[in-house]
């Protein structure tokens, strides 16, 4: 079978991809409807089917229930929607940290657990959130963000734990250096930022959306169903190097 090949495993579920105007987000909400799921894609911006900022009060059960209502039932939670900047240590402003922890960290944790009534009522429930190497390991002028992907990672095993019960899983993807909107100012900025990671992956080259969207389909299709409370890299073998 092909790279990005459609199998219809996912025929008849239903899912919620947030941060779906974009990159990771859209790379994914399209994977998941070639294998057959019914897709609700949400963003700030691009083309998905509600404009809606994630860190708004109410709003993850807001876009639960819109999913539910449109689709019939909520099978499978990406919630992809992030942000990333590089800040120094000095003179790190407060609004920032609050910023990346409201978008990575709390909005993450408000739509799981505004979802949880819906994919228990699921045979087959997955939640797969976007954590990053930035979740193990870390990095200058990474503060806020390392501590928001620790802190995603942290919540999903935890929440493995809690859901297990119900046959839900969860699971969190830790993607190296992928060539999305968000990396694109690093690459442009520092050029030297692009070799590194590309020498340090041991397949040679930066990911592709594409590469982190099909490992995010096998994690929500059944044949990751005893696959649970994982974190893991899917970054070309780059943290596998000295
Ligand atoms: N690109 C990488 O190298 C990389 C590596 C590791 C992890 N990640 C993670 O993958 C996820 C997707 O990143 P990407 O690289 O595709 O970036 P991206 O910038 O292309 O996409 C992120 C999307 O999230 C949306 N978003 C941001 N704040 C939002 C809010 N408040 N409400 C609703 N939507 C919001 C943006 O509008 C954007 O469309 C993020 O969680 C990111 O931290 C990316």
């Amino acid at each position: 079978m092909a790279p990005g090949e459609a199998h219809g495993r996912l025929e008849g579920r239903s899912a919620l991809v947030t941060g779906a105007g974009s990159g990771i987000g859209a790379a994914t909400a399209r994977r998941l409807a070639a294998d057959g799921a019914r897709v609700y894609r949400v963003d700030l911006q691009g083309e998905v089917d509600r404009h809606a900022d994630v860190t708004a009060p109410g709003i993850n059960a807001e876009l639960v229930a819109e999913a539910v209502a449109r689709h019939g039932g909520l099978d499978i939670l990406v919630p992809c929607a992030g942000i990333s900047a590089f800040h120094p240590l000095e003179g790190h402003d407060d609004a920032y940290f609050d910023q990346v922890m409201a978008v990575n960290v709390t909005a993450v944790f408000r739509l799981i657990r505004d979802a949880v009534p819906a994919l228990k009522r699921s045979p087959h429930g997955r939640i797969v959130t976007i954590g990053s190497t930035m979740a193990s390991f870390g990095d200058a002028g990474l503060v806020a963000y390392g501590a928001s992907k620790h802190a995603v990672l942290g919540m999903t095993r935890s929440v493995a734990c809690e859901l297990g019960p119900f046959g839900i899983t969860a699971n969190c993807l830790q993607p190296g250096a992928i060539e999305t909107p968000m990396t694109a100012p690093a690459f442009a900025d520092m050029p030297e930022f692009r070799v590194y990671w590309e020498k340090k992956a041991a397949l040679g080259r930066l990911g592709q959306p594409e590469d982190i969207a099909d490992v995010i389909a096998f994690l929500a299709s059944d044949d990751a169903r005893f696959f649970s409370g994982q974190g893991f890299f899917v970054d070309g073998g780059a943290m596998q190097r000295q």
